[in-house]
């Protein structure tokens, strides 16, 4: 089958080839064949090393596709089923999985994030965090893959898969924005984006969209940022809207040190400072003793919008459906699985919101 595959961390030089090999499903996997894959900014931080990622590998970890094959074990899913690919799988048993913080299980992600379903040549070759949606077909865990009617695009499918509910669910989930309530968010790219439309739908009053780039402030106005600000123009902003006292939530949807620190900045005393962007293990945010108890902010890290992908993908679904949430609006432009490569570098331009490949 055809994939792409990078082969030397660092590097961000991908290969194409029409000779990968992938497993059949054993049990308790299945085969999906993948028809709709979305580029994140992770899959740029697996290259260059901000995320850690063994090589060679596959790339992609947000896709949608069609279910081909079937292991033994998973009887709740069948060859035709339309599947949206969940990049750390709730495995339903483990303290998080039944504390209600499925998101945070790690036991089935740790475990196929080290283990090779793909092959070309005889040389194994890893899936993004145990995935690797930039080939045809892949074999993951039944718990990896969450079924959407067929009526529902693969695009749509696959944005669902990381971008937005990582982003609406910081909004809904990890913060539970207010209504009423003023809000920035820093990145205008699709985490971000997804961030303002859940600020929206929360009722936010205010929607702050900071950005470096021109044309990603129009953008973010389209996704509901009420204005949309050069990063030195955010104090005169925070000064008209409230007063100078700061947000009630800032979203950090970039993953350097600098916004972690703009965040917490405009966070106004009290408000809260949550951390979505993926940042390097030595980007650094600094606190003083002082700030951190005077301020009373409260500082979350956002991991895959807090969500259950079990029931956040449906809810996702029903928000998209009923014009609640712009998931279309989002594409920016569609490729074909050969420009992968040059569509995860565009990313370091940052005038992308999603570039979605097609099979
Ligand atoms: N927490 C999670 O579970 C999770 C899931 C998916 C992605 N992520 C992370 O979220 C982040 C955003 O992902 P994305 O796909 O939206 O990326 P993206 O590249 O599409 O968007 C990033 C945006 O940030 C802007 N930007 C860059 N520097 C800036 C600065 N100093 N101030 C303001 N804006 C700046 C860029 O112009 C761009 O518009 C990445 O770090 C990604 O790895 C986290
Ligand atoms: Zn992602
Ligand atoms: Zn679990």
């Amino acid at each position: 089958m055809r994939a792409a595959v990078w082969y030397e961390a660092g590097s961000e030089v991908i290969e194409y080839h029409d000779d990968v090999e992938v497993d059949n499903p054993g049990p308790g996997e299945v085969k999906v064949k993948i028809h709709a894959a979305g580029v994140c900014h992770s899959d740029l931080s697996a290259m260059n090393g901000t995320l850690p990622q063994p090589a060679p590998a596959i790339l992609g970890h947000e896709g949608a596709g069609e279910v081909i094959a079937v292991g033994e074990g998973a009887a709740d899913i069948a060859v035709g089923d339309h599947v949206i690919i969940a990049w750390t799988p709730p495995c339903g048993q483990c303290k998080a999985c039944l504390r209600g913080e499925a998101n945070l299980c790690v036991n089935i992600m740790f475990n196929i994030a080290g283990s090779t379903h793909f092959s070309r040549g005889g040389t194994p070759l890893f899936g993004f965090v145990g995935t690797g949606t930039f080939a045809e077909e892949l074999v993951v865990p039944r718990q990896a893959v969450v079924k959407m009617a067929e009526d529902v695009p693969y695009e749509i499918g696959a944005l669902i898969g990381c971008g937005v509910t990582t982003g609406v669910g910081a909004a809904l989930n990890t913060a539970k924005v207010k209504p009423g309530s003023n809000v920035v968010v820093f990145g205008a790219g699709g985490v971000g984006v997804a961030a303002i439309q859940g600020a929206r739908i929360a009722g936010a009053a205010e929607i702050v969209a900071v950005d470096t780039i021109d044309s990603k402030l129009e953008d973010a106005k389209r996704f509901g940022a009420t204005r949309g600000v050069k990063p030195e123009q955010l104090d005169d902003a925070s000064g008209e809207i409230t007063g100078g006292e700061g947000f009630d939530y800032a979203f950090e949807c970039v993953g350097v040190a600098a916004t972690f620190r703009a965040a917490w900045d405009a966070t106004r005393r009290g408000g809260t400072t949550v951390i979505v962007g993926a940042g390097r293990q030595d980007a650094v945010l600094e606190l003083n003793g002082f700030e951190l108890f005077f301020s009373e902010k409260k500082l979350l890290g956002s991991y895959y919008g807090s969500a259950d992908v079990r029931t956040e993908f449906h809810r996702l679904i029903r928000l998209w459906r009923a014009g609640r949430i712009d998931l279309e609006g989002m594409i920016s432009a569609r490729m074909p699985l050969e420009e992968v490569g040059a569509g995860i570098t565009a990313l370091q331009s940052g005038e992308i919101i999603r570039q979605i490949v097609t099979f």
